[in-house]
């Protein structure tokens, strides 16, 4: 059978018809007909005419050249997808990163709305990988001060009183000028802390004095030379503020360990180039190494560095754990240098970030619980644990999961995109594009505004107070007076259909002192052998 000519087929029909009518409106209008029913078709249409005439011509869109203006339905359509989706398709438990139900509970407790749930559990509760916390048949009384955790070791001389809840990481730069405002207001409020990250330490998180823990990344931003490497003078300079709490060296963070950051030179404003210590206008680069320090033991020593110039303040580092050994290299250094962390705030694979790879967002880098048990394993085994604070950060949004990484090492938690739904994040995950619908994430100054800092920072202390306040009513539902108390035997997880494994058996902890006795435990065994305190690389087995 013949086919139709071309303008006749199906895929062209509406282009061929717009011709027609642009046409048939042309000679009515060079026939004297001006009237504005005929003008204004008649623009409209030779619009149309010029663009599916350009869709046919242009050579990057195969689809629309083969369906002119049709195509572009589609790609509306593929643009409002994910609102589609989360306005109208999504059920409580859909949505990702975050599900709606888990967003809900941090807009509820961020504006006091009600945050209880009618007619029992939406979970099943029969499914593999369902978990749960014991509750005692002899509850505690509710505890009203709002648990604290002192970090600080032998050698700090100005530990800090954490709260068990803080901001996470994230600087300005990924985040907007006001809701880094509005974020420290917030933890000034309700005397927790706000993680700088490794974007400087900008007037935005001077201005209201809330506690602040200043970050390091290997672009040394507030504390750099002019060619990138570590300052001393300014980091002491920062570090001694009266604001910064603790001081924090960042290895990797959980959504791109292993991957530098680059801040495109258009972001680049004066303001941020300002407070990075970095020219305008051009690209920013965070190299994927340190250049301060290149093997275990230099890295101790530059952990005491950092101590010492901050005036004694807790000095720690952060991490996602990637190759065992290299953390037990870390662990090997501790013991032969004698230099030992205040904390160590592991981020699980699972964390957020403003841009990354795809491969490294899904597939790089161990999940937190696995992780953090790791490190606090590892520090029981070398006698560590108890001078060295655990902060954990990962997905950790309610008071359930505070309590679960609580159990499993954890001494504090951090949330960041917790805290960026409190600030009013719709999780459009636009947050690279400099087009946060919210203000959130950009540095367009016309978006910005739509961020009302005194509104925002009194929704982040309200989010941070009710789930410190749930996570109390569950502490004390489990019989105990303070998360620390939370233990591996306290929770269970459901394992497949018929079997439920208590967290005590499946995260197994190793005694005080076997690393270094020499632990026959195979999930250390191995890694310990292979570690070195003098470089980071893996050691031939028989050495
Ligand atoms: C927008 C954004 C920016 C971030 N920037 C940093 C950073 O500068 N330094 C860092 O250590 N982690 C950074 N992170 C990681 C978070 O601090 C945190 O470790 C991770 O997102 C896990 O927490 P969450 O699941 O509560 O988001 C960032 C995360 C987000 C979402
Ligand atoms: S609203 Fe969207 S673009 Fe803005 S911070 Fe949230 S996820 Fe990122």
């Amino acid at each position: 059978m013949r086919s139709l000519p071309l303008p006749f087929q199906p895929r062209f029909i509406i282009y061929t018809a717009v011709l027609v009518i642009t046409a048939a409106l042309l000679i009515e209008f060079l026939l004297g007909n001006t009237a504005f029913f005929v003008t204004m078709p008649l623009v409209l249409f030779a619009a149309l005419s010029l663009l599916g005439t350009l869709d046919l011509i242009q050579t990057r869109h195969a689809v629309l050249r083969n369906y002119p203006l049709t195509a572009h339905l589609r790609f509306i359509l593929e643009e409002i997808r994910p609102e589609i989706r989360q306005y109208f398709l999504e059920s409580e438990k859909d949505g990702t990163p975050f599900s709606r139900d888990k967003r809900a509970i941090v807009y509820q407790r961020a504006k006091q709305a009600l945050d209880k749930r009618p007619f029992g559990t939406q979970n099943d509760v029969y499914a593999s990988g369902y978990e749960w916390l014991h509750h005692s048949i002899a509850p505690k009384q509710l505890v009203k001060e709002p648990f604290r955790i002192v970090i600080g070791g032998p050698d700090c001389s100005k530990p800090y009183s954490a709260s068990v809840f803080n901001i996470s990481a994230m600087s300005f730069g990924a985040l907007s000028a006001n809701a880094i405002r509005a974020l420290n207001t917030g933890a000034k409020r309700g005397s927790f802390a706000h993680d700088t990250g490794e974007g400087g330490y900008s007037p935005y998180h001077r201005e209201n004095g809330g506690d602040i823990i200043w970050e390091i990344g290997s672009g040394y931003f507030s504390c750099r030379n002019g060619d990138g490497t570590f300052c001393a003078e300014k980091f002491e300079q920062n570090a001694r503020s009266e604001q910064v709490k603790m001081v924090e060296l960042k290895l990797s963070q959980g959504a791109k360990p292993g991957h530098g950051g680059v801040l495109p030179a258009a972001k680049v404003n004066a303001e941020i180039a300002a407070t990075r210590g970095v020219p305008i206008g051009v690209d920013c680069i965070s190299p994927s190494r340190h250049s301060a320090f290149s093997t275990p033991i230099e890295m101790m020593q530059f952990i005491a560095t950092m101590r010492r110039l901050s005036g004694g303040k807790p000095a720690g580092f952060k991490l996602c754990i990637g190759h065992p050994w290299e953390f037990l290299a870390l662990c090997k250094a501790m013991v032969e240098t004698e230099i030992y962390p205040d904390f160590i705030v592991v981020d699980g694979k699972e964390g957020g970030t403003g841009a990354a790879p795809l491969e490294f967002t899904d597939h790089l880098g161990m999940p937190l619980r696995e992780g953090l048990n790791f490190v606090h394993n590892a520090l029981v085994g070398i006698n560590a644990r108890d001078r060295i604070k655990l902060g954990a950060s990962g997905k950790i949004v309610s008071a359930f999961d505070i309590a679960r990484v609580m159990a499993l090492g954890a001494d504090w938690c951090n949330s960041a995109r917790g805290f960026m739904f409190a600030l009013g994040c719709i999780q459009s995950q636009s947050c690279h594009t400099d087009r946060c619908p919210t203000g959130v994430s950009t540095q367009d100054r016309s978006r910005q505004r739509a961020l009302v800092v005194a509104d925002k920072a009194e929704r982040v202390f309200n989010f941070q107070r009710a789930t410190v306040e749930a996570l109390a009513e569950l502490v004390a539902a489990a019989g105990l007076d303070h998360p620390i108390e939370l233990a591996p035997a306290h929770f269970s997880r459901r394992v497949s259909a018929h079997e439920v494994k208590s967290f005590a058996d499946l995260y197994p902890p190793l005694e005080p002192g076997e690393l270094l006795k020499g632990s026959g435990d195979k999930r250390y065994e191995i890694p310990w052998a292979m570690a070195s305190a003098k470089e980071f690389r893996a050691q031939p087995r028989s050495a």
